[in-house]
């Protein structure tokens, strides 16, 4: 034998063994097994005919999946067996970085989803039922032991009763049916739901009194039943809620007592009460003891009763909607003084009066006042910098005894104030009426008097 052969026969060798060790792990990777495999395919067909799935992704779908299709590895804790099993389920295309198989107009639901996935973490449907009506599937109550995320989000045609929704969801942290068909109360079950963290249920067609026990669910972060039709009391057990970061249950026909126990809710940064029936209880005093709120919204309740003096502690909010609550009385100045972070403000369409405190002209950073439509009085306290800078979306109108220095006055959006008269030298009808205020005031007006009595010697 030459060198030169024993070399290629060496070469050959470690050629052919590195062959073998690929090919050994490529067997390694489980496949995900046929009838599961067939599962998937049936799914991606109920979602979308048009698509020829098993041709578009024929290979093993958890080494080439479509985006949305996830699998993991589990191993037998007796035989040790590694098994690879569908995870999650996501369809609907989202936006080009979730690009998840796209559903047609004709969607349907394929019995399989609810009993050929043992492993199933995550179902998630975006835009898929939204013509053909698809009713809420018959689920057996042995789905989703393992269930974390369910989620419908604007599925117009997906409808049925809430309480048809069930399942054994002992391990679900996210319920979150956003924009459906979806009617009914909400069932007492949800009150078990005892890992849930999050239970969005925004504009659907719920109605009913809420009448659940929420009382266990000590990890709920999120609670959002806003755009519904719901009615009654805001159930006490809602305070019990003490790690909630969001409560939303705006749009809906709430009535009574914003409930004392809210006070408990020591975590929250965003309250939306807005437009509901509460009745004319005031402003509750205890947002002063939440002092992480960022947004608080109590538009369109007929709360009435003055804005209180609660704002001490609530520096980082940012966006206060106080608007159409028969409000009275004046603008707290404090709220000028201790909300330096004030992005948005709307105390539009209530029956304030008074003048708008000083301290509202130095809030940096705020983008949108609205104070439209009450009965505020005396000079605004906002600068040519301060109005240039929120522009449009400072809202005066419909306060007829307001009025803006005439720097400012061209402005379109404020068109309809009346300009201030000459800041520090007040015209003799003023001077009468301020005359007994005070030793400062008394004294310039007293040199406004010499300076008349000149000119009418003068004149004379
Ligand atoms: C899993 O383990 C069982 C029992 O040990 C065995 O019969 C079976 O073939 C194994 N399955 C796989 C896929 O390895
Ligand atoms: C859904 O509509 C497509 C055309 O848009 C059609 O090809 C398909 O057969 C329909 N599927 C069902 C289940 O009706
Ligand atoms: C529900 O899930 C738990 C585990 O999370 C399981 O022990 C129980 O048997 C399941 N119940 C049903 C009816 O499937
Ligand atoms: C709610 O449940 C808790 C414990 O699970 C119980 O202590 C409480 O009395 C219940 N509240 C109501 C209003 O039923
Ligand atoms: C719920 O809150 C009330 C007081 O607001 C308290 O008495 C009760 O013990 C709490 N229940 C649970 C289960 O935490
Ligand atoms: C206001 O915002 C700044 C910057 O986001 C932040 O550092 C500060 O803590 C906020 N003020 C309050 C009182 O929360
Ligand atoms: C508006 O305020 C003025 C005082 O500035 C007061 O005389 C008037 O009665 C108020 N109008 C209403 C509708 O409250
Ligand atoms: C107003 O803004 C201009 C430039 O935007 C700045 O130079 C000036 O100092 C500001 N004036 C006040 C009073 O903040």
């Amino acid at each position: 034998m030459t060198v030169v052969s024993t070399f290629k026969l060496a070469l050959f060798f470690t050629l052919a063994s590195t062959l073998v060790t690929i090919s050994l792990q490529q067997e390694q990777p489980l496949l995900l097994n046929s009838a599961e495999q067939d599962s998937v395919y049936q799914v991606l067909s109920s979602i979308n005919s048009a698509t020829n799935w098993r041709t578009l992704f024929p290979d093993d779908l958890c080494s080439y999946p479509p985006h949305g299709i996830v699998c993991d590895y589990f191993t037998d804790p007796t035989t040790k067996n590694v098994t690879v099993h569908v995870t999650e389920l996501s369809f609907g295309y989202v936006s080009d970085f979730t690009p998840n198989p796209s559903c047609s107009p004709n969607s349907t639901f394929s019995p399989l989803l609810f009993t050929s996935f043992k492993h199933l973490r995550k179902l998630f449907f975006y835009q898929c039922f939204t013509q053909t009506q698809a009713f809420v599937p018959d689920i057996p109550t042995t789905f989703g032991s393992s269930l974390v995320e369910l989620v419908f989000i604007n599925n117009p045609a997906f409808v049925g009763p809430l309480s048809g929704i069930t399942g054994n969801f002992t391990s679900l942290r996210r319920l979150v049916l956003s924009g459906n068909g979806i009617h009914g109360a909400i069932p007492n079950a949800i009150g078990d739901l005892a890992n849930i963290e999050e239970i969005t249920l925004s504009r659907n067609k719920l109605s009913g009194k809420v009448s659940v026990n929420l009382s266990k669910l000590n990890k709920l972060k999120i609670l959002d039943l806003s755009g519904n039709g719901f009615h009654g009391n805001v159930p006490s057990s809602v305070g019990n809620l003490t790690h909630l970061l969001k409560l939303d249950l705006s749009s809906n026909g709430f009535s009574g007592k914003i409930p004392e126990s809210l006070s408990n809710l020591q975590a929250l940064d965003f309250l939306d009460l807005s437009f509901n029936r509460f009745g004319n209880y005031g402003v509750p005093l205890f947002l002063a003891a939440m002092p992480r709120l960022k947004e608080v919204h109590l538009s369109g309740n007929l709360l009435g009763g003055q804005i209180p003096e609660i704002w001490g502690n609530l520096g980082g909010i940012l966006g206060i909607g106080f608007s159409n609550m028969g409000l009275v009385g004046e603008i707290p100045a404090s709220m000028g003084l201790h909300l330096r972070n004030l992005s948005y403000l709307g105390l539009d369409n209530n029956k304030l009066n008074g003048k708008v405190p000083e301290e509202f002209g130095f809030l940096e950073f705020v983008n949108e006042i609205n104070l439209e439509n009450n009965n505020l009085s005396g000079r605004l306290p906002f600068s040519a910098n301060f109005t240039a800078k929120v522009g449009e979306k400072l809202r005066l109108k419909g306060n007829p005894e307001l009025c803006l220095d005439e720097k400012l006055s061209h402005r379109e959006s404020v068109g309809e104030l009346k300009k201030c008269s000459k800041p520090d030298i007040p015209n003799p009808v003023l001077f009468i009426g301020v005359s007994h205020s005070g030793l400062l005031s008394s004294s310039s007006s007293f040199l406004v008097l010499l300076l008349f009595w000149g000119l009418w010697i003068l004149s004379a």
